[in-house]
């Protein structure tokens, strides 16, 4: 369908009649129109920019609490809060970046290090740790000196998700800062933070004076207070993070012969002539499944190109339950993908009786409608999806509660609406691919689709 030919609504209104009155409804119209397009493209932009309906207050917190003032400048604890319910920070980690407002230099930091030294040579006795006007942090390695160790630090920059492990998205180094300001009154707060978790996808926002955070002394009988605190928010935005998708998913069901795939490069075909066959004898070489530093993967080729596939298939039907079977399949010979998380979206989930072998937690983002969950690993059994190759898939089985007044086999109703690995929102086979009863109860669907499309058409049209 052409865009051309979807008719213009300016121009439905008759051109010859009541000429007055025509131009007055094309201004009102014009008016509407524009409000109704800038609220689309404001919500289109916004989804696009950040907000995960998932996760709608999703964000990673960064909190400096300035500890005690020095001769030049002051020492602060800084602490990084992953709030986001189900997007952790994998390895190689963090990268906390940051410009000072003034000529401020780091003398040292405790429980993470500035990735550059920059040019200290103005320093003669003491020699600062870091002299960037744009510094940036990386926390260290777990086997850390016990001395450069603090409270929470020293995970190699992996930050848990909320629910997965609130005690692991936790992370805390103190810096030493010089020749900033020695009062709250002169201290500049630094400017244009960046968040690398690890690759782009996140946009902090600027730094806020907050009340200064209390800290509760062992004994809870009493309560010390930073000398001043300020609060940057960072929210990610898959969009920001990459062109592509980098999952997708599959359906299958016991009703159907039909085996509904990823649809062809769901993540993108750049990569193909970089992907490698399952059956290459490179494959063999030693050191091929070791990762790069940038996280590059090696793909195995597939008409999807995807790292990840999740399968979902709909095993059985009971009288009073249903069962549905989870696969997902790692594509990318380079990774481990240890603490993996999966989350769906389906209606029956606040029914979900039993889940085998994946851990299970509900997710209720509008607190009223349970109708999705996170599934992660057991610890030392499945929470590591190995790299490609015959280990790299992991498995469990749903039993749901048949939901008397909905649950149907029609129209797709068994598969789910939204998957999400890790975080990022995996790409959908088309709904008219779907599995369909034999009876060929697909029209609807189908008719729903061309809706949606047209729909989706017309908004573009009319903006
Ligand atoms: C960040 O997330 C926390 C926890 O969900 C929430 O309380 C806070 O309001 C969020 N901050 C912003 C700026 O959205
Ligand atoms: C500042 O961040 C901390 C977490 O690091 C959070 O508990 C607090 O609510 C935040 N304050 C504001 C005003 O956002
Ligand atoms: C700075 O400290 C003084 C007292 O030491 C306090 O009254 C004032 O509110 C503080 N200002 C800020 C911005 O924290
Ligand atoms: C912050 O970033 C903006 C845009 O990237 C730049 O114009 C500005 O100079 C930066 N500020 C500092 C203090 O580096
Ligand atoms: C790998 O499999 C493909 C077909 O799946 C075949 O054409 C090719 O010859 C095989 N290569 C090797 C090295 O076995
Ligand atoms: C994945 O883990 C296994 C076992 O711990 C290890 O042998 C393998 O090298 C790892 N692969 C990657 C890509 O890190
Ligand atoms: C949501 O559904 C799960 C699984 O059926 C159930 O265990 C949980 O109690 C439900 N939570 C709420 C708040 O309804
Ligand atoms: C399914 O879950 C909802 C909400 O948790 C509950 O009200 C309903 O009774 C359950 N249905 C069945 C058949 O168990």
């Amino acid at each position: 369908m052409e865009f051309d030919s979807l008719p213009n609504p300016v121009y439905e209104i008759p051109f010859k009649a009541k000429v007055h009155c025509q131009r007055c409804r094309c201004h009102r119209f014009a008016e509407l129109k524009s409000i109704i397009c800038t609220v689309i493209l404001f919500m289109i932009f916004y989804s696009a920019e950040a907000y995960d309906p998932l996760d709608p207050f999703g964000n990673v917190t960064v909190k400096w609490d300035i500890m005690s003032w020095t001769t030049d400048g002051y020492v602060a604890t800084v602490t990084m809060i992953n709030f986001q319910t189900f997007r952790q920070i994998m390895s190689p980690g963090w990268t906390l970046g940051w410009s000072w407002a003034k000529k401020e230099v780091i003398w040292g930091m405790v429980g993470a290090q500035a990735s550059e030294q920059g040019d200290c040579s103005k320093f003669k006795t003491n020699i600062p740790h870091c002299c960037l006007r744009n510094p940036t942090a990386v926390d260290l390695l777990p086997d850390a000196p016990y001395n450069q160790q603090y409270s929470n630090c020293c995970k190699g920059g992996v930050l848990a998700s909320m629910a997965q492990d609130p005690a692991g998205a936790v992370t805390a180094f103190q810096i030493t800062v010089g020749l900033s300001g020695t009062s709250n009154k002169t201290v500049k707060l630094p400017k244009n933070f960046t968040l690398l978790g690890p690759g782009p996808g996140y946009t902090c926002g600027p730094a806020k004076i907050v009340p200064s955070t209390l800290f509760p002394t062992p004994d809870h009988r009493r309560k010390t207070q930073a000398l001043m605190t300020w609060n940057v928010t960072c929210t990610y935005s898959q969009f920001m993070a990459s062109k592509n998708p980098t999952c997708c998913v599959s359906f299958s069901s016991f009703y159907s012969d039909i085996i509904t795939p990823c649809p062809s490069c769901s993540c993108g075909c750049q990569n193909k002539k970089n992907c490698i066959m399952s059956n290459s004898s490179l494959l063999k070489m030693p050191g091929i499944n070791t990762p790069k530093k940038d996280n590059t993967p090696l793909i195995q080729c597939t008409h999807h190109m995807c790292p990840i596939r999740v399968h979902w298939h709909v095993k059985l039907n009971y009288k009073e339950y249903w069962r549905v079977k989870i696969a997902i399949t790692n594509f990318n010979y380079r990774m481990n993908y240890s603490d993996w998380t999966l989350v769906a979206q389906h209606p029956n989930l606040d029914n979900l009786t039993q889940v085998f072998s994946f851990q299970y937690k509900p997710l209720l983002p509008y607190q009223s409608i349970n109708d999705t969950g996170m599934f992660y690993g057991m610890k030392f059994y499945n929470d590591l999806l190995m790299e490609a190759g015959l280990l790299g898939n992991v498995q469990s089985e749903l039993l749901l509660q048949k939901n008397k007044e909905t649950f149907s086999f029609k129209q797709g109703w068994a598969f789910p609406r939204k998957i999400y690995f890790n975080g990022d929102e995996c790409k959908f086979p088309p709904p008219d691919a779907y599995p369909s009863l034999p009876n060929n109860a697909k029209v609807n669907l189908v008719s729903y689709f061309t809706l949606f499309v047209s729909m989706i058409l017309m908004i573009l049209s009319i903006c």
